[in-house]
């Protein structure tokens, strides 16, 4: 972002444009654009995977048979053929949905903003995870959210804790207007929501009529182990919200995602929809849909997933073998993320000023997940676009960094 100096444009703002925050990710992406800096900090997709046959052979058949219509706006849920493809997608995780229950958005990401907007009123109060995805903030903090976050751990967030706030909002005759959860492979803590505690949030949301936004972009992508039910599917009472997102398994360029919701919030949705931007990318939706006739789509993600699991594994050797062992960090079985925590002392803000700086590698720093800035001593890796050799050296790299912030605070504590 371009410095500021004086606003002259100070006195025009809205009043809500006081607690927006811009994402921890997009103010790195300039940075990940460098190309002599190896980031380890953005959740980027490999697209150098996507044949770029397929691609040509996708975008021609639509410009020679269909132009007229690619170019043409559509309907603001988008194409039926879109929400078919989007069944067949969910069906891969054993989730049943209706496409009249669908609508196409700009990306996962619009699907959040979507109901934040229909759904919060300044000072309501969202859960969230903590850590939690740190593009879901701008969102809840636009719309003057009071965001809670409630920690998680390897088997994803604490319903003990999520059940005692639930509680404790109670007393106070405060409700939450959604939980918002990740439940596989988090971004960033790299973790999966245990079956048991899946099962606990979908009664603990029957019981107490609370709404879920349940955000999976990474279902899709499990390297090992079970594949887990979603809460959309375990779920008997319509208090699921479902967002999902072509991105990670086809481009996050063609920028198309969907929700999922019930009828009467599925018009609040479309309303917001239509006051955003009129409708999802027609040619977008076009490409997917053709691409989803002419191809086997789980046959590239099965591509992408060989990929990814060896990255992971780099990434965990990598780590394994220069990281000082006072740092400890997730396993994930599936999706981007590797979330590290480092002793308390350390703040990953002044670690990736000189990671960027002296050692020319980047990540994101663990206080992009907090609204309220907490969580400085950990960072999130991520694997997903970087060669295994670029890995290893942007891991030794960062080890560095740790180290010789380590000592210097050891001299300081010795002095
Ligand atoms: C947890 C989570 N939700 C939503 C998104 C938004 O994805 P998109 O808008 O590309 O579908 C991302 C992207 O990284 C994500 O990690």
């Amino acid at each position: 972002m371009t410095r500021i100096g004086f606003d002259k444009f100070e006195d025009f703002y809205a009043r809500r444009t006081g607690g927006m925050r811009s994402s921890v990710m997009r103010d790195l992406m300039a940075v990940i654009a460098m190309p002599d800096v190896i980031t380890l900090a953005g959740g980027l997709p490999n697209t150098e995977s996507f044949p770029a046959k397929t691609l040509a052979k996708v975008t021609q058949q639509i410009a020679m048979n269909c132009s007229a219509a690619a170019l043409q706006y559509g309907p603001t849920e988008g194409f039926q053929e879109t929400k078919e493809n989007i069944v067949k997608v969910m069906a891969e995780e054993s989730t049943v949905a209706d496409p009249d229950d669908i609508i196409v958005t700009t990306g996962g990401q619009q699907g959040i903003d979507l109901v934040t907007r229909i759904l919060v009123d300044p000072g309501d109060i969202i859960i969230a995870e903590a850590p939690t995805y740190p593009g879901a903030i701008p969102s809840f903090c636009s719309f003057e959210a009071d965001v809670v976050q409630v920690p998680l751990d390897d088997d994803g967030i604490r319903t003990d804790l999520l059940t005692a706030e639930i509680e404790r909002l109670k007393k106070e005759s405060r409700k939450p207007k959604f939980i918002y959860l990740i439940p596989n492979f988090h971004n960033p803590a790299g973790v999966c929501l245990s079956l048991e505690r899946r099962l606990e949030i979908v009664a603990l949301a029957k019981k107490h009529g609370l709404i879920i936004l349940e955000d999976n972009p990474y279902g899709q992508l499990r390297f090992e182990g079970e594949s887990l039910p979603t809460l959309y599917s375990l779920d008997d009472s319509e208090n699921v919200i479902y967002v999902s997102t072509f991105s990670k398994i086809i481009s996050p360029g063609i920028r198309l995602g969907w929700m999922v919701a019930p009828p009467a919030l599925l018009a609040k949705f479309n309303m917001g929809k239509q006051a955003a931007d009129l409708c999802p990318s027609t040619l977008a939706q076009m490409i997917v849909n053709q691409y989803f006739q002419d191809f086997r789509w789980q046959d590239y993600v099965e591509e992408v997933i060989k990929v990814y699991r060896s990255r992971r594994d780099a990434m965990l050797a990598a780590l394994e073998e220069y990281f000082p062992e006072e740092a400890s960090w997730t396993h994930p079985q599936g999706g981007f993320y590797i979330w590290v925590t480092l002793p308390e002392y350390l703040d990953t803000v002044d670690l990736l000023a000189l990671a960027i700086e002296e050692h020319k590698v980047a990540f994101v720093p663990g206080s992009g997940a907090w609204v309220d800035g907490t969580g400085a001593n950990h960072m999130r890796l991520s694997f997903s676009a970087v060669s295994e050799d670029r890995i290893e050296e942007g891991i030794k790299r960062i080890a560095k960094v740790i180290r010789e912030q380590m000592e210097l605070y050891r001299a300081l504590q010795g002095s």
